[in-house]
């Protein structure tokens, strides 16, 4: 049986600013095998952010894209952390778990991809340090390296889950917690997909979801899923 597998939420979100390099830290010192960041192509650059806006994590206002690269890169995103570029967040890692990088924003697929081509052809790392993911197929479908493995994030599965996986070429489906039963990691196994279920911080539901067979878990507080 394989390892049960504890990703740290935006970073290890229960204790540390969402999606910066101190949360990042964080979870790696507390044991996550990977960390979850979300993804938003600004100006070129690709930002580690959850929301379009700037308002609930940063002491910015309004939408990013309105703001420069420079002004954003000025803000608060908590504690005095600033708001990460990915490439910060592989430098951050450096290997000591898998990333998963969700692709949040449209036109993310292809830079995402050229920097993960990067640092396995200049620096050295695995296809296996990364796993794209996004709830946008559309997205998913416009990663350009069959190589990149892909996860297709689900709110509820449908009848249709395994033609999207399949579609979008995904080795894992990301389902929200309350609705993974038995009967559905089993019929995902079957299909040669991995279930990382969104987001376990309970540790009940962690034990429910590890009985069920889940592979992992996505969680704000990694201490509560290593080794569960
Ligand atoms: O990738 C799992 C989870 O992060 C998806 O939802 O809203 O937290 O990005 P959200
Ligand atoms: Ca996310």
């Amino acid at each position: 049986m394989s390892q049960f597998l504890c990703i740290g939420h935006r970073g290890a979100g229960g204790h540390e600013p969402e999606n910066t390099l101190r949360s990042i830290r964080r979870a790696l010192e507390l044991g996550a095998h990977g960390v979850e960041i979300d993804v938003r192509l600004v100006h070129g650059e690709l930002l580690v952010m959850h929301d379009a806006k700037l308002d609930r994590t940063t002491n910015g206002h309004g939408y990013l894209i309105r703001k420069s690269l420079t002004a954003l890169r000025a803000l608060d995103a908590g504690q005095g952390e600033r708001i990460p570029t990915l490439r910060e967040v592989f430098q951050t890692v450096n290997r000591r778990a898998f990333i998963n990088i969700e692709l949040k924003g449209r036109k993310t697929a292809a830079p995402v991809c050229a920097l993960i081509h990067e640092f396995v052809y200049t620096h050295g790392w695995q296809y296996a340090d990364f796993l794209v993911s996004s709830f946008h197929r559309t997205e998913l479908r416009a990663v350009p390296d069959p190589q990149v493995p892909i996860g297709l994030l689900l709110t509820r599965p449908t009848r249709l889950y395994g033609l999207s996986a399949r579609r979008v070429r995904a080795c894992a489906v990301h389902p929200a917690v309350r609705y993974v039963t038995a009967r559905f990691v089993a019929d995902a196994h079957r299909r040669g997909l991995r279930v990382f279920p969104y987001t376990a911080n309970e540790p009940a539901e962690i034990a429910r979801l590890r009985d069920l067979g889940v592979d992992g878990v996505f969680t704000d507080f990694p201490e509560r899923a290593v080794g569960a």
